[in-house]
């Protein structure tokens, strides 16, 4: 992992509170994987857990909500800022000639684009993402979606699909064979796509979203229950999702 002073090439509003940053750097993109996140410096805050949305050529994205006065505060940066990373374990991308399906809920799509570019070559992607609105879902306008099945679907129904991801997953498995399913978003979201994937016996990969103070596996503040083993009495552990995740074997996981 590098500490490095990155060039901003942008840091535009996508859609109310959400942000695309675009940064140069020099080492640390050699280095990232789909699924690992940086600590981005938020001038006189700390620094804030932010997932690698794109890593492409020496340009690194990152797609953020603004939460809180740090994340307002890296929404008003145009110049420097200093990130630490890469961090967290990542995706398997390994994965030849499958059928894969990506499901995403909200902000849960930062970590897809650079996840779907690494996949889209060798195997069919089917990318379901889903929203409260249609500006919820605008950074899709991002991607290119030229060799995927997207299906967009929306509470309001102002955009795709009215009805939630996990609707339209139970849809999608009664008409196809995934080999596996990765899914980020939010817990309610992530709970229902993994019973699913569980019951229908298909791997399935969570990148599990925690409060993070320090990012580096050096405070508490990340812990999440996991199974220790997959025997008959299943043992349970603590894991960190900074040193450990995000990204976790669905069958894992408390849920
Ligand atoms: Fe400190 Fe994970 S955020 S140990």
């Amino acid at each position: 992992m590098f500490l490095e002073e990155c060039e901003i090439i942008e840091n535009i509003k996508i859609s109310e509170d959400k942000y695309l940053l675009k940064v140069k750097s020099e080492k640390s993109y050699k280095y990232t994987k789909a699924g690992q996140f940086f600590m981005l410096e938020c001038k006189k805050y700390l620094r804030r857990p932010i997932s690698v949305h794109n890593a492409d050529k020496n340009i690194l994205e990152f797609y953020y909500q603004v939460k809180g006065d740090g994340t307002k505060n890296l929404s008003e940066i145009s110049e420097i800022v200093n990130i630490h990373g890469p961090l967290g374990n990542g995706f398997e991308t390994h994965i030849k000639n499958k059928n894969l399906l990506l499901v995403a809920g909200g902000m849960g799509i930062a970590p897809f684009k650079f996840l779907i570019n690494k996949l889209k070559e060798k195997n069919n992607i089917t990318l379901i993402f889903g929203g409260a609105s249609e500006s919820a879902i605008k950074i899709i306008e991002y991607f290119d979606t030229k060799n995927i099945k997207l299906y967009i679907t929306t509470d309001d129904g102002s955009i795709g699909d009215k009805c939630n991801s996990v609707d339209k997953t139970k849809e999608l498995l009664k008409e196809n064979n995934f080999y596996l399913i990765y899914t980020c978003g939010p817990e309610i979201m992530m709970k229902g796509i993994i019973k699913l994937a569980l019951e229908n016996n298909i791997k399935c990969f969570a990148s599990m979203e925690q409060r993070m103070a320090c990012g580096v596996n050096a405070c508490l503040g990340c812990n999440i229950e996991i199974f220790d083993n997959l025997d008959k009495e299943k043992k349970i552990k603590n894991a960190k999702v900074c040193h450990d995740g995000p990204v976790f074997d669905a069958k894992y996981l408390v849920i």
